[in-house]
């Protein structure tokens, strides 16, 4: 049977949504890391989404669940959050999260962000920290985020900026795609850096009907204090590089290795790794 179209993408997807539940106890193990990085980001989406209290909210591609479980304490009691993946095992590391922090007005749901299986109207407020550019076709997944808000309901998502400006995870991609003589992630597959230029993503909230878009930027610069702490964490958690690299055999491992401590020269200082880094953080709602 020859798979095509549709099917092909469905079968692409659902591969690179394994490559993520395979990593979720890593971002378990780092998540009050990214949260601590994060938090200008989760601060700005907040205050561009402004849940109030009362509020339903929809996190999507949640992962650990940051940015939820920051809305959840403006929502209070009266209001409630859904923390989503399309990843099981990652919707588990965030309701491990929500309950150590004694949190009930949180519940987890597996969702899909580009065929969000939730009724019309149902979300006062929609999140989405570094997920949207994961989506195949990213105006769809603007669309049904759209039509899960009830009119005047707001979202706000945040997404890496252009790849020379987040060498942090940048330099990986290029000494993987050099080591490997082939562009990691290839043209056709979206990947961390898919909706890096801001243009392309307020194109994305228009073509989905969403009105007062703004976007902007908020700088996430990234502090180690050494390149062995630096790599074991951004391998383990970089979720459709994690298998290709577990797959090198050793001594390509090492090669690349020493490829990456060459590249990352320049963002070495007495005090360890200093790397800039700029996320894309974009607000809109669906008209009232
Ligand atoms: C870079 S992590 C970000 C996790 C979290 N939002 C944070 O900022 O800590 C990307 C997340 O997107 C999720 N994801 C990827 N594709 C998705 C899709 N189509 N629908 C929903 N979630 C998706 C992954 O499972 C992963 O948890």
């Amino acid at each position: 049977m020859t798979v095509k179209g549709n099917d092909m993408t469905a079968t692409s997807n659902q591969h690179l949504h394994g490559l993520w539940a395979a990593v979720a106890g890593s971002w378990a193990e780092h998540a009050d890391y990214a949260d601590a990085r994060g938090v200008d980001v989760t601060n700005e989406l907040l205050s561009l989404a402004d849940p109030q209290p009362g509020d339903r909210v929809l996190e999507l591609a949640c992962g650990p669940g940051g940015a939820g479980l920051a809305a959840a304490e403006c929502v209070g009691p009266t209001g409630d959050v859904v923390l989503s993946d399309v990843a099981a095992a990652m919707t588990a590391v965030a309701a491990r999260r929500a309950a150590a922090r004694g949190l009930t007005n949180v519940s987890t749901r597996e969702l899909d962000l580009e065929r969000i299986v939730e009724p019309d109207a149902a979300y006062d407020v929609v999140l989405c920290r570094e997920g949207l550019m994961f989506a195949s076709d990213p105006i769809e997944a603007a669309r049904e985020i759209r039509r899960v808000l009830r009119p005047g309901g707001r979202v706000a998502v945040a997404v890496w900026g252009p790849r020379e400006r987040n060498p942090w995870l940048g330099l990986v991609f290029d000494a993987v795609s050099a080591h490997l003589g082939k562009p990691v992630p290839p043209p056709c597959v979206p990947g961390p850096f898919s909706l890096s230029d801001v243009n392309v993503l307020r194109a994305v909230f228009d073509a989905a009907a969403l009105t007062d878009v703004t976007a902007g930027e908020v700088s996430v610069p990234l502090r180690e204090a050494t390149f062995d702490a630096w790599w074991e964490r951004t391998s383990a958690l970089a979720g459709p590089l994690v298998n290709l690299l577990k797959a090198l055999p050793e001594d390509d491992s090492r090669v690349l290795r020493a490829r990456v401590r060459d590249l990352v020269a320049p963002y070495t200082t007495v005090d360890g790794l200093q790397f800039p880094g700029v996320a894309l953080v974009a607000g809109a709602r669906r008209e009232a």
